[in-house]
């Protein structure tokens, strides 16, 4: 069952009053509890095909459906975190933002998150940094906050652009292994940019591949 569609994509951008364009008719399906790899060099529009699904810049034209899907189901984390890079709010408090829900009061302060959260919170050695200051930490633990971030909101469907950038070899191993299992028993759908090929080919079901404007998907075992 798809929960995801893309038919016919085209996403430019306007720089220095000329028209680029990144991706052209761009078509590609996401399946429920899918686990999706993009691929793809150095600009060649992988972080715009995920902003352009989240609706966080325009499209030319072309159709982009969730099914049975809320925005609210979706929860994001950008490849760079420039905002709360320079807050002052500590990881606790900036942890709690992921559970606010558009839609529900302006602000909503959570007292107790799931423990299916909380477990991996402690996976991710989140609690160890909760009274830090985010604009305190190392870019691999601000990666790791806003990840734990993500997961408050217990979406279906998790889209992370380059999640394993500035982390460290055991942090990786342990966040893979948590992401199989998010997957397997708890039925998120994943949607990730990755630059590591080969482990994408290993984890993932599908691959898309970006490249010259063009997206390839290609279905892969598991
Ligand atoms: N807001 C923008 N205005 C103009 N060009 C942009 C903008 N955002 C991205 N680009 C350009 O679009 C291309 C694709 O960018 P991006 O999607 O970030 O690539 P990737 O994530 O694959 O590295 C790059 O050449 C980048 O410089
Ligand atoms: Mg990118």
């Amino acid at each position: 069952m798809n929960i995801l569609e893309i038919k016919n994509l085209n996403i430019s951008y306007k720089f220095c009053g000329k028209k680029i364009s990144i991706l052209k008719n761009a078509n590609l399906s996401v399946k429920f509890c899918d686990y999706i790899c993009i691929v793809g060099k150095n600009g060649a529009g992988k972080s715009s095909l995920i902003k352009a699904i989240l609706g966080i810049i325009p499209i030319d034209n072309g159709k982009i459906s969730f099914i049975n899907l809320k925005r609210s189901d979706v929860s994001y984390v950008p490849q760079f975190n420039t905002g709360f890079a320079n807050m002052p709010a500590t990881v606790e408090e900036a942890i709690f933002t992921g559970a606010v829900r558009p839609g529900l009061a302006k602000y909503c302060r959570i007292n107790k998150i799931s423990d299916i959260t909380t477990h991996f919170l402690n996976k991710l050695k989140i609690p160890d940094l909760y009274k830090r200051k985010m604009m305190d930490l190392s870019g691999g633990q601000i990666k790791r906050v806003l990840i734990a971030r993500a997961l408050c909101s217990e979406p279906k469907m998790l889209i992370l652009d380059e999640p394993f950038a500035n982390l460290d070899e055991e942090t990786s191993d342990i966040l893979y292994k948590m992401f199989d299992r998010l997957n397997a028993f708890n039925k998120i759908t994943f949607v990730m940019v990755l630059h590591d090929t080969e482990k994408a080919k290993k984890v993932s079901t599908s691959i898309i591949n970006v490249e010259k404007g063009k997206v390839c998907q290609v279905i892969n075992k598991k």
